[in-house]
């Protein structure tokens, strides 16, 4: 049996790794787990490796082999005439992501061109789900959200929503984000949910919890702590999934959730984007929290986040937290869950 101080070398080895760059020709990378031989929940898997935008997690407590298709930053901008009383909060955001290159080809795209080749994808793989992880919209507009609810209901696949910082962002309304949030939320986005609570979204497929939070002021409420804490304390293997990604040492201030240098002096782009500064004191206690209890989970298989628009993996307390680049440019990962040892 490991002892306790086993189990902390390995902790201690593989915590602060970080690399970067690990999108289009950088190769793999895997890391071996030791698992405990005695346990009565799931504990962490055996490994995971990342193959560019594959990511496969192994474990001999999964049941099945099954995988899902993981995007995020689409920033969809179709508007129509309904959005033109609001044409003064949109422009900037309208105009961002117009054309895009092709995080492969190298060759001229758009959002909804590579949208929908992500979808095409997810049917050819057989995905079980779909995830969609924020900023999906450049803006809450009307015209964009009812057409990709058309897109996802010709491919009929199952799929899971949690709003990115533009997707209920009008830049220039003067209102604290939270009340930016939940307006354009109920008034634009609603559809996105399936009558589920847009704060938190969970899926459990063959015995895997999938959560999704939505932390797209940075910020964790005390409900989706309590919501968070309730499911790890099932000992299901979890996987959660947030638009920002937490604070990983040395990344850039986008690692924002749960980050202890976020706050009113490191926000940059608030006149930017038209928006009140980040707090003063910086993140709640609840954040900070909700930060602590998901490094400390034992069946926590790992983190997927957007809104870098670029690959990353840092792995935390033995955590991975795999960041996707921007749908934008047709990226997504394609995440399966392999039951037994890695083979080769
Ligand atoms: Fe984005």
């Amino acid at each position: 049996m490991k002892t306790k101080d086993q189990d902390m070398n390995r902790r201690n080895m593989i915590n602060r790794l970080s690399l970067g760059g690990i999108g289009l020709g950088v190769g793999s990378f895997s890391v071996p787990f030791n698992q405990p031989k005695e346990f009565n929940a799931f504990t962490r898997p055996v490994s995971f490796a990342i193959d560019q935008n594959k990511v496969r997690f192994f474990s001999p407590s999964f049941k099945n082999q099954f995988s899902i298709v993981m995007m995020a930053d689409t920033h969809l901008f179709r508007d129509d005439k309904r959005g033109e009383p609001y044409s003064q909060y949109s422009n900037r955001m309208s105009k961002a992501y117009n054309t895009t290159k092709h995080f492969q080809t190298n060759k001229r795209t758009n959002p909804e061109t590579c949208f929908i080749n992500t979808l095409h994808i997810a049917a050819q793989l057989k995905t079980e789900m779909v995830a969609l992880v924020g900023d999906m919209f450049s803006f809450p507009s009307e015209a964009a959200v009812e057409w990709i609810q058309h897109e996802l209901k010709k491919t009929g696949l199952p799929y899971l929503y949690t709003a990115g910082n533009h997707d209920w962002h009008y830049e220039g309304i003067n209102e604290p984000i939270s009340t930016l949030r939940s307006t354009w939320i109920n008034n634009r986005l609603l559809p996105m949910y399936q009558q589920e609570n847009p704060m938190m979204g969970i899926r459990e497929i063959h015995g895997i919890n999938i959560i999704t939070l939505d932390n797209s002021t940075y910020e964790i409420s005390e409900e989706q702590l309590e919501f968070f804490t309730q499911q790890i304390n099932t000992g299901k293997p979890t996987l959660l999934m947030v638009h920002i990604p937490l604070f990983a040492p040395g990344r850039s201030i986008g690692f924002g959730c749960g980050n202890p240098q976020w706050s009113a002096s490191t926000d940059q782009n608030y006149e930017l984007e038209r928006r009140q500064q980040w707090p003063e004191k910086g993140h709640s206690a609840t954040t900070m929290n909700f930060y602590k209890k998901v490094f400390s989970s034992d069946n926590l298989i790992g983190i997927l986040a957007g809104h870098i628009h670029k690959q990353s993996l840092d792995v935390i307390n033995g955590i991975p937290q795999i960041v996707t680049d921007a749908n934008a440019v047709g990226a997504f990962l394609h995440v399966e869950f392999i039951p037994g040892e890695p083979i080769g």
